[in-house]
């Protein structure tokens, strides 16, 4: 489904994790996601017809607002609520405006939990990379699918940093209480410039999809 996100082009493993949605869990299963922007991925989870949980601590990225993008562009950018609405699908989201790390409100268990390339923000440096993974894990139900895509350490300030990180250094955060379904990985690749990073740059990304096989 092509969103108009301002993230809309950058590269995804989301086609595992959906694909992998659909063989573990119910047609109508709630998921969280966690570091929502502006939808690139709540907007198509909620049309395949699953509840979802957004959250996102940006209030432009929610409301919308003033952005730069590549070329030095200003721009006004439609926020995840306004792009909801215009799908039809507001009913089916919980919009969640917090910092993850300090959420209170998330409530019960969900049948699944996404993030893109959220930890390494500079943010949550502050905390060790276990708290925001632990975190995610603990939103997850018995028998529910965790799934994180991730930066990997490219340049040598990114080594010194646990935020970006590798499939086997999060193999020990899965292994006792996960079933470790796919890990993925890229060689280092060129992202073109978008909003945030406004010249092109290099990346190297990873996935971790696993399944949640005890309390
Ligand atoms: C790279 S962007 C998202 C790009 C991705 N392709 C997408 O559209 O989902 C990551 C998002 O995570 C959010 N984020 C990072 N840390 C967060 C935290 N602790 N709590 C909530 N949101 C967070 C950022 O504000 C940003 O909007």
């Amino acid at each position: 489904m092509e969103t108009q996100s301002l993230w809309e082009h950058t590269l995804t493993f989301f086609p595992q994790f959906l694909a992998t949605m659909k063989e573990q869990v119910s047609a109508d299963a709630t998921v969280a996601v966690i570091g929502a922007s502006d939808g690139k991925f709540v907007l198509p989870l909620a049309a395949t017809g699953y509840r979802v949980i957004a959250l996102e601590r940006d209030p432009v990225a929610i409301h919308g607002g003033e952005v730069i993008l590549p070329g030095e562009i200003q721009a006004h950018a439609m926020g995840l609520i306004d792009r909801l609405r215009l799908e039809g699908l507001y009913e089916r989201v919980q919009v969640v405006e917090e910092d993850f790390l300090q959420a209170e409100t998330l409530g019960s268990q969900c049948d699944a939990v996404w993030t893109s390339c959220s930890w390494h923000y500079s943010a949550n440096h502050k905390h060790p990379l276990v708290d925001f993974v632990a975190r995610m894990q603990s939103l997850v139900r018995l028998g529910g699918l965790f799934g994180a895509e991730f930066m990997m350490p490219v340049e040598p300030r990114h080594h010194l940093i646990e935020h970006y990180t590798s499939p086997e250094k999060l193999g020990s955060y899965f292994a006792t209480d996960w079933q470790v379904l796919l890990t993925l990985r890229t060689s280092e690749f060129t992202e073109q410039a978008h909003v945030g990073q406004l010249q092109a740059h290099t990346h190297r990304m990873g996935l971790v999809l696993a399944i949640r096989t005890a309390e």
